[in-house]
């Protein structure tokens, strides 16, 4: 008897690689002491909110007495915290938003679905580009669309030709991620640019927009002095979509955002829907105290969090050229893909499992050969991997060398 519908059966399977490492980590866990599993998998930041956030839950948590104080409010979320967030995202996105171009979500990830919920119909797709963050697949995919992946350069930086030769009719949207899960590639505003170019044309093509989705939780995070471009004064059909889960540590509390372009035609209808997904899709709406502690946690300094990211990309780039590991240096967010010796991922991520090292496949990102490996990490862990990682890239060789000698 189907308890479950197949398209829930393939998820479960399509998603099980960052599940294993999961559950894995917790067997390991248990097994060998937490102190002895160097886990590498889980892309939860570990630095503490900044202090204001612990205030304002203080001052939350004595202001309770209130009607309602933890009630429903608009589906889209307070007003004060839209003004505040409109207010913010002016600044950084370089246009003038009011509160009616945002909308607070559960987290990026909630803001995504309720977008795809408004703006697909059934069998459009969607781009993405490889490696990309696995969950996307999901996200389109509860919505009816499907998900098409183009390749990119050697770089990690998108292919152009391929992009255009993706895109079909039911092309409805791109999706971008800079600062990137997992390779921590940076786009220019020259290939922003390039980029928009092709989805304009697509769109006076297809005789409707196709989105230009830009999932930035990782934009505070830019090293090197490295700029992130903001893309709504860029394109019309541009929508930023992202959260406060990286930035300030609170994942858990879900509060995140979409922002469209001022600019963009029939706003209020485009809003409306994404207010009315956010309803009907169960979030109801954002989070109450995700949203004072959003309110409170704007413009506090990230400059700590990025030096202390920096030193990590720096001791774990040293101890993969120890090991003979190939990769390319992080431009940004708090991930490093390196290549597999020989390209086989999973004999290497089997090596490092024989270390009590976790990291996770490529292909859980669209792209065999490689690792993803997430340094939100306190410092003497990556620390303590230096020898681990040496080792299983030895071992992968040797076993690759064993192989062919057969
Ligand atoms: C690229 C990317 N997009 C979106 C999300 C979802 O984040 P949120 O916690 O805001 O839903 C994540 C989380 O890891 C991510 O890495």
């Amino acid at each position: 008897m189907a308890v479950v519908s197949e398209m829930m059966k393939e998820s479960i399977e399509q998603g099980s690689l960052i599940r294993q490492m999961f559950d894995l980590g917790i067997k390991l866990k248990q097994q060998y002491g937490e102190e002895n599993v160097l886990d590498f998998s889980l892309g939860n930041p570990d630095l503490p909110p900044p202090p204001v956030v612990q205030e304002a839950m203080a001052d939350l948590a004595k202001n309770l007495n209130r009607p309602a104080s933890l009630g429903y409010m608009q589906n889209a979320g307070f007003a004060w915290a839209l003004e505040a967030l409109a207010e913010e995202l002016s600044k950084e996105q370089g246009v003038g938003l009011s509160r009616f171009d945002v909308m607070l979500s559960c987290g990026a990830a909630g803001a995504m679905n309720a977008f795809f919920h408004s703006v697909l119909e059934r069998d459009d797709e969607v781009l993405a580009f490889t490696p990309y963050f696995g969950e996307y697949k999901f996200y389109v995919r509860n919505h009816g669309g499907i998900l098409k992946t183009v390749p990119t350069r050697e770089d990690f930086m998108p292919d152009f030709d391929a992009l255009e030769k993706s895109i079909t009719p039911k092309t409805r949207a791109l999706i971008i991620n800079s600062p990137n899960n997992p390779t921590g590639v940076i786009y220019s505003e020259g290939v922003l640019k390039k980029l928009v170019a092709i989805l304009e044309s697509a769109s006076k093509k297809n005789g409707r927009p196709v989105y230009l989705v830009s999932d930035e939780p990782y934009r505070y995070l830019a090293y090197d002095n490295c700029q992130v471009p903001s893309v709504l004064p860029l394109y019309t059909y541009a929508v930023v979509i992202s959260s406060f889960s990286k930035k300030y540590g609170i994942a858990g509390e879900r509060i995140g955002y979409l922002a469209v372009s001022p600019e963009i035609e029939d706003k209020e209808l485009l809003m409306g829907a994404c207010i009315m997904s956010n309803r009907i899709l169960g979030f109801v709406n954002p989070p109450v105290v995700g949203q004072y502690l959003m309110k409170a946690a704007l413009g506090s300094s990230t400059e700590n969090a990025l030096s202390v990211y920096a030193k990590r990309r720096e001791i774990f780039c040293d101890i993969l050229d120890n090991a003979g590991i190939e990769y390319q240096k992080p431009m940004g967010a708090f991930y490093i893909f390196p290549k597999a010796p020989d390209g086989d991922d999973e004999l290497f991520i089997k090596c490092l499992q024989e270390e009590k090292i976790l990291g996770v496949s490529g292909k859980g990102f669209g792209l065999a050969g490689y690792i993803r490996l997430c340094y939100a990490v306190e410092e003497r862990v990556i620390e303590k991997s230096r020898e681990g990682f040496k080792r299983a890239a030895d071992k992968a060789r040797s076993v690759k060398q064993d192989r062919k000698n057969v």
